[in-house]
């Protein structure tokens, strides 16, 4: 049994068949409309999302199978005190595989050495966040038909942005990639991430304050969310909350086929007036994110079309 904990559980070939197969789905949806007939996934959110959870349900649905779950922690037992590790063995009993989202860092990981059934890590606190890279992932390739030799810059709160962080992971792996932060002082990239993905791996990356000083040089850029939920201190959220908001005027010296992503939910780091823009492309990522669920769900529940 497989579950889905870090990015890393995957291997690049692995991700690259995934990516193959969400492109099958994409042409030819109708092939695909039987292939979870009769199975069952449990959503279970402790924490609240609209793309990835609406995501994981509608490709269970076109996949011809079920839903069950819950969407916030208040209406299941853990507000009376269960543990994960109860919880999926209970939701185990009903359901075949299981999306989790949990605020705490590692209950995915803990979850999944009680689960009888498949454990899709769906967003664990400031850590990780897998399926959203595997959503980045096919943008990327969809847009630049490519994984390798391009300059990315991930931009906003890289501290607690575990988009951000499954990314770079995932990207470490693939040939040629230029990474560059872009972040305020109190917002940059963990040492761990540089420490253990990227000089481990003898990657070299460029960390700047400002957007507009790297912006012409990149293929690919990743805005984030600086996020009130990760902060101890709401002090520090109203002053670092502003810090890039990307708009027209600032994008007149990008490249003519810049990609812009965002995993999204936005609050004003992307005005809407960039939305109309053709390099933008955070809502294809959205797009996107329910076509390689279904490839990770068939992939998770060894189903073959
Ligand atoms: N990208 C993402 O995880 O969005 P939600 O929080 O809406 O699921």
């Amino acid at each position: 049994m497989r579950h889905l904990i870090e990015i890393t559980d995957l291997t690049v070939e692995e991700i690259n068949r995934l990516i193959t197969l969400a492109e099958n789905i994409i042409t030819n949806g109708r092939r695909f409309s039987e292939v979870c007939k009769g199975k069952k996934i449990a959503t279970l959110f402790f924490e609240p999302s609209t793309r990835t959870r609406l995501s994981f349900e509608a490709a269970m649905i076109e996949l011809g199978g079920y839903v069950i779950g819950f969407s916030s922690s208040d209406c299941s037992s853990a507000a009376k005190g269960e543990m994960v590790t109860d919880t999926v063995r209970t939701v185990g009993c009903y359901a075949d595989i299981i999306a989790m989202r949990h605020p705490k860092e590692g209950a995915p990981l803990a979850a999944s050495k009680y689960s009888p059934v498949p454990i899709i890590n769906a967003g664990d606190g400031g850590h990780n966040h897998p399926t959203q890279t595997l959503a980045d992932l096919l943008t990327i390739y969809r847009e630049k038909s490519r994984l390798d030799s391009f300059t990315i810059g991930f931009c906003g709160d890289l501290m607690f942005g575990r988009t951000v962080h499954s990314l770079i992971n995932a990207l470490s792996r693939y040939e040629n990639i230029n990474f560059i932060f872009i972040s305020p002082e109190e917002l940059k990239i963990p040492a761990y991430i540089k420490d253990d993905t990227l000089k481990k791996r003898g990657l070299g990356f460029k960390e700047v304050e400002r957007l507009e000083d790297v912006l012409p040089d990149l293929d690919v850029l990743y805005m984030t969310r600086v996020q009130r939920e990760r902060f101890f201190n709401e002090a520090d959220y109203i002053r670092l909350k502003d810090s890039y908001i990307l708009e027209p005027s600032k994008l007149y010296r990008a490249k003519k086929d810049l990609c812009i992503m965002h995993p999204l939910p936005r609050v004003n780091e992307i005005s809407h007036s960039v939305d109309n823009d053709p390099r933008a492309c955070y809502f294809k990522q959205v797009q996107n994110g329910k076509y390689i669920r279904m490839a990770l769900i068939m992939k998770l529940l060894e189903l073959e079309a």
